[in-house]
């Protein structure tokens, strides 16, 4: 077992930072965003997001990620050690896993290696593992025996799509289509529509209550914004049908894309993916209905679990709980082991 290990297993996700502490066997979460204040950090993670959207003049809240990379690299440094070593005991010279996306350039991926391995947090060591594959052994999957897995991971700015078979990927490929781009969808057609001007973290909820599917289209939410046409704020009702074909429209091309690399998918890695269906992990995976949603679209079972945005961090876990079986899935990015332009 990994007690006393001083390893910390790291996926930078676009809207949340998930992390798995060794030495404390703990895993935890902090919002992916920085507030800002004269281009100096001036709070970060849970602290930051908070102030979203709510911020006094002077102050700017970002998010140092943007589809599945990392788009401002010294914020998401500052952020990264600044929430290890928040209310947290931290000492430097830590080993570090990162899980990384396969779609994405090298320099893209290597980022996500210099980040760690040239922060103040002074790694001892830092080893890199796909994501795709590290999600699988999240599952509890025997990844080394099954000749076909499809695991699809909807997050907040990318969704992943990971065909794999006996331990390696056949297919990987990244949507920029998260939560954000919903919640986006749901702002813009709530402004056009009916005149009304909401944040995004409203329309999140407003998606988060109404999810996909359902019934009661004519039930409407009350929900705070401006009214564009007096400029004043107030509460207004949106109808559950309108978020609800917003997020469907949204959706409809990433089922596009999931039957697509299914067609292309070999015979023999299709057949075990028929046999034990999608995996749909990420954040999204809490939508209401959205794998009923997803089964209807594919025509394949979707299978889903009870903490799907802990999936990569969980997989991380396991890899440093069984380093001997799983070392030759994860990589140091020194030039010998790892052809970075393969
Ligand atoms: N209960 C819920 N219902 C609906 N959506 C939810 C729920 N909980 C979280 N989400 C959504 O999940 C998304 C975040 O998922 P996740 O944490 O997997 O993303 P991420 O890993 O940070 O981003 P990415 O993998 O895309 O880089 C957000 O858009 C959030 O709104
Ligand atoms: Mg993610």
């Amino acid at each position: 077992m990994c007690m006393f290990q001083n390893i910390y297993g790291l996926d930078l996700g676009t809207y949340e930072i998930k992390v798995y502490d060794a030495k404390r066997e703990f895993i935890w979460k902090e919002k992916n965003v920085v507030a800002k204040k004269n281009g100096r950090i001036y709070a970060a993670g849970d602290d930051a997001w908070v102030m979203y959207e709510k911020t006094p003049p002077g102050i700017a809240v970002e998010f140092p990620m943007q589809s599945g990379a990392i788009a401002r690299f010294d914020d998401m440094q500052q952020l990264l050690v600044e929430l290890l070593k928040k209310e947290r005991p931290f000492s430097a010279g830590a080993e570090y896993l990162v899980a990384v996306p396969t779609d994405v350039t090298e320099v893209e991926k290597r980022a996500f290696y210099d980040l760690v391995s040239h922060s103040s947090a002074r790694a001892k060591s830092v080893r890199i593992a796909e994501r795709g594959i590290v999600e699988a052994i999240g599952l509890g999957m025997d990844i080394f025996h099954t000749e076909g897995a499809f695991v699809i991971d909807m997050g907040g700015g990318v969704t992943e799509l990971s065909v794999l078979s006996y331990g390696g990927l056949v297919m990987n490929r990244l949507l920029k289509t998260g939560g954000i781009h919903l919640d986006l969808a749901i702002q813009n057609m709530v402004r056009h529509n009916l005149d009304f001007l909401i944040g995004k973290r409203t329309a999140e909820m407003l998606r988060m209550d109404f999810g996909v599917f359902g019934d009661e289209t004519a039930m409407a939410l009350d929900i705070p914004g401006r009214d564009l046409l007096t400029g004043l704020p107030r509460y207004r009702g949106i109808p559950t049908g309108m978020v609800r074909t917003t997020v469907k429209e949204v959706l409809g091309e990433c089922m596009e894309s999931i039957r697509s690399m299914y067609e292309r998918t070999p015979p023999h890695v299709r057949k075990g993916i028929e046999k034990n269906g999608i995996y749909l992990t990420g954040g999204l995976a809490h939508l209401k209905e959205l794998s009923t949603y997803m089964q209807e679209a594919t025509g394949l079972k979707v299978k889903t679990t009870p903490r799907p945005e802990f999936c990569v961090v969980e997989g991380l876990q396991k890899i440093i709980e069984k380093k001997q079986d799983y070392r030759k899935l994860t990589y140091a990015m020194l030039d010998e082991d790892y052809r970075w332009l393969r």
